[in-house]
């Protein structure tokens, strides 16, 4: 059997998204047709429409989502239908090098879905990070999905799909802060302002936002930064210095992804601190720091990739902090949009007031 539904597409480089009617297959071995409740727009689906990512067109968008698995394929044992689940785009292997060794965020034989997903033609659609939930209906690896508890709203548990695990993670798991430690975050978008949620979830006692824009300072006040610093007002260096008696943060997260944020970063944390890289750089950009100051301050210089998450271990752990009251995922819900919004919602990205637009089905 095959199912009709309605979903946005990237038909091609730099043109507005459709929406369009696509065929999705009922999941073969080791697959799951999940029902989409909810799906937020991340910079990655502009990226993917501006043809940013590869020119795999057309592509069927939308990675941070939250439904309902309608039915599994062979082999499947982890979820059975009517499992309430979050997606991730990393179904890791468990079998190569780093999975052996333990270390499965660093599995790079991730898998999606075999069977293809198409047009009403038959032109077959690229998922978006292998999953395209901006559908009705999407069809992912069975390992893509993570049950999580039903009482969470779709729109908020989508979240935890993408970007904002890519910034609880990288003060969590990556920067392993700890309780008491200062923490310094420089870019306040959804990734910086759940980086400091992340840090305030992991009992830092002094948590300073930096950023340009005064309106993501506020609201990183809100989500937990306990100091804020505009850095087009005033150095960021000085002023995480000043804030820390004039040692520098423990960790210093870049959110942001440009080599001037992660110079402020390597310099604005203590001798021996941590720099958690989470921003992501473009191929031309480049770093230069003086040799002697890297071996001089010690310390260590990490990247972040989607937060060095286990979707099995960290989605579930952290929708029941939400549920308990302890992690407001719904401030990173902006507003909730229909599906044939989609392009607008892409528009207002660069507004500066919007942390993430959720479609909601
Ligand atoms: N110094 C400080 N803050 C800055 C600077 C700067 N020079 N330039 C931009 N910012 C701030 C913006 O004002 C904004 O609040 O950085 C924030 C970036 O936020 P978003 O554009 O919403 O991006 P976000 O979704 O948070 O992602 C940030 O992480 O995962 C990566 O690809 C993602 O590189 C991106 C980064
Ligand atoms: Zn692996
Ligand atoms: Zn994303």
């Amino acid at each position: 059997m095959t199912h009709q539904v309605r979903a946005v597409v990237a038909r091609g480089k730099g043109a507005p998204v459709s929406l369009e009617t696509i065929v999705v297959p009922d999941p073969g071995p080791g697959e799951a047709l999940v029902k989409v409740e909810a799906c937020g727009v991340c910079h990655t689906d502009l990226h993917y429409r501006e043809g940013g990512i590869n020119d795999d067109f057309p592509f069927l968008l939308g990675h941070e989502a939250a439904g309902v698995v309608e039915s599994v394929g062979e082999g499947v044992t982890d979820v059975a239908p009517g499992d309430f689940v979050i997606l991730n785009w990393r179904a890791v292997c468990g079998n190569c090098r780093a999975c052996r060794r333990g270390r499965p965020q660093y599995c790079f034989n991730t898998h999606n879905a075999k069977q293809k997903m198409t047009l009403l033609d038959g032109t077959e659609l690229s998922p978006a990070l292998g999953i395209g939930a901006f559908a009705e209906k999407t069809l992912v690896a069975a390992g893509q999905c993570t049950k999580v508890d039903r009482a969470a709203s779709a729109a908020a548990a989508g979240l935890l799909g993408c970007g904002v695990m890519a910034g609880i993670g990288a003060a969590i798991n990556t920067g392993n802060v700890g309780r008491g430690d200062s923490v310094a975050v420089i870019g306040c978008g959804g990734v910086g302002d759940a980086a400091i949620a992340g840090s305030r979830l992991a009992g830092a006692a002094r948590i300073i936002a930096v950023d340009i824009d005064d309106r993501k300072l506020e609201k990183a006040r809100s989500l937990g930064a306990t100091h804020t610093v505009n850095s087009k007002e005033s150095d960021a260096v000085e002023a995480i210095r000043e804030l820390t008696g004039g040692f520098g943060a423990d960790v210093v997260i870049e959110a942001v992804g440009r080599p001037e944020t992660y110079k402020q970063a390597f310099y604005g944390r203590d001798l021996a601190g941590t720099v958690v890289l989470v921003g992501v750089p473009t191929p031309e950009m480049k770093l230069e720091l003086p040799l002697l100051d890297v071996f001089g301050r010690g310390g260590s210089l990490k990247s972040s990739w989607y937060g060095d998450c286990l979707p099995s271990r960290d989605f579930p752990m952290l929708i029941d902090l939400y549920l308990q009251g302890r992690l407001d995922l719904d401030a990173f819900v902006t507003e909730t949009i229909a599906l044939e919004d989609v392009e607008k919602a892409f528009e207002r990205m660069h507004g500066g007031d919007v942390l993430r637009s959720v479609v909601v089905f």
